[in-house]
């Protein structure tokens, strides 16, 4: 009966997986904050992808992790760059029929810095120029889709960049490229994982220049708006589970589809409690999708994507 009358519905197909592809062949490295999430290259993220197929899961969200980075993040756009060639390897494989290919767009795996735009000096101190940093990743945008991105993401919180990716798709003749926009990313705690595991921490400062504070729910309103009149497709809203009232304030504001990213911090935050025994694993990671779906999320980027898939079979 519970079933029967259940609100919320939670399917393997609303998932979507993060894959974190490194250089080499047949590496599998384990990421230390983040158990049961490896740094794969792009042999092993072909099998991985394969896996993801079968167990239903609707697409994977590929971070690449230059061989080499420099001020500018040129691996970012370079067309034989480590996520472009990722690309073509899973639509050769096929395997790319059974899952949406969703590239993150953004310089910060890719700067030797490790901000997520060009980066100048200002006072004593320095700041990220965010319309110079727009070309840049405009042309990034551009490249991954050339590869193969059956949709972009751009995660780096510069004003105007939506506009400037959409440019750049359709003058190469890729105007059905969606632009899946993190419209609404808070500078937030919860990303500590993610650096390690995408190697992208800032070597000074920090990202509250360009990303929000968490404390502003009518800011997130308005980046969304904005998203939108530039031209953005869908939506993606992180962290999730701490902020849940916006996925919903965002649901609320428009009919465009929106997905939440429950982010490393709050994976790791789980796992840690799982791996003490504190908490029912199943259990508390099925409970934390269904809210995300419950507070309007469409789709739920979460590293827990195969096993929560298994689990849903
Ligand atoms: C890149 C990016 C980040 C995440 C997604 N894209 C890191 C950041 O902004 O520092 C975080 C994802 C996660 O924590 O799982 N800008």
């Amino acid at each position: 009966m519970r079933a029967l009358v259940r609100e919320t519905q939670l399917d393997p197909g609303d998932l979507i997986y993060p894959l974190f592809i490194c250089p080499g062949e047949g590496v599998r490295r384990p990421i230390a904050s983040m158990p049961g999430v490896f740094n794969l290259s792009i042999d092993e993220a072909v099998k991985e992808a394969e896996e993801a197929a079968s167990l239903g899961i609707g697409g994977l969200l590929l971070f690449g992790l230059p061989e080499s980075k420099d001020e500018q993040g040129t691996g970012a756009w370079d067309d034989d760059g480590i996520v472009q060639r990722s690309l073509r390897a899973l639509k050769q494989s096929g395997v790319a029929k059974k899952l949406v290919l969703i590239a993150d767009v953004c310089l910060c795996e890719y700067t030797s810095h490790g901000h997520c735009g060009i980066v100048v000096e200002k006072g004593t101190g320095f700041d990220v120029d965010n319309d110079p940093t727009l070309a840049l990743l405009a042309k990034t945008g551009a490249s991954l889709a050339r590869a193969g991105a059956d949709i972009v993401a751009p995660s780096d919180m510069m004003d105007g960049r939506v506009a400037a990716i959409r440019a750049a798709l359709d003058a190469d003749g890729n105007t059905q490229t969606p632009i899946l926009s993190y419209a609404s990313k808070f500078a937030s705690a919860f990303y500590g994982p993610f650096r390690d595991a995408a190697d992208s921490a800032p070597q000074f400062g920090d990202r509250r220049t360009y990303q929000m504070d968490g404390a502003n729910l009518r800011e997130a309103l308005r980046e969304i708006e904005l998203d939108l009149v530039e031209g953005a497709d869908m939506l993606l809203m992180k962290p999730a589970m701490p902020y849940l009232d916006v996925v919903k304030a965002a649901r609320d504001l428009t009919g465009v589809p929106i997905g939440a990213y429950q982010v490393s911090g709050e994976y790791s935050m789980l796992q840690a409690a799982f791996e003490k025994g504190w908490l029912d694993r199943n259990r508390a990671m099925l409970e934390s999708l269904v809210s995300m779906r419950r507070a309007g999320a469409d789709f739920i980027v979460t590293y827990f994507a195969k096993e929560a898939a298994r689990l849903l079979a």
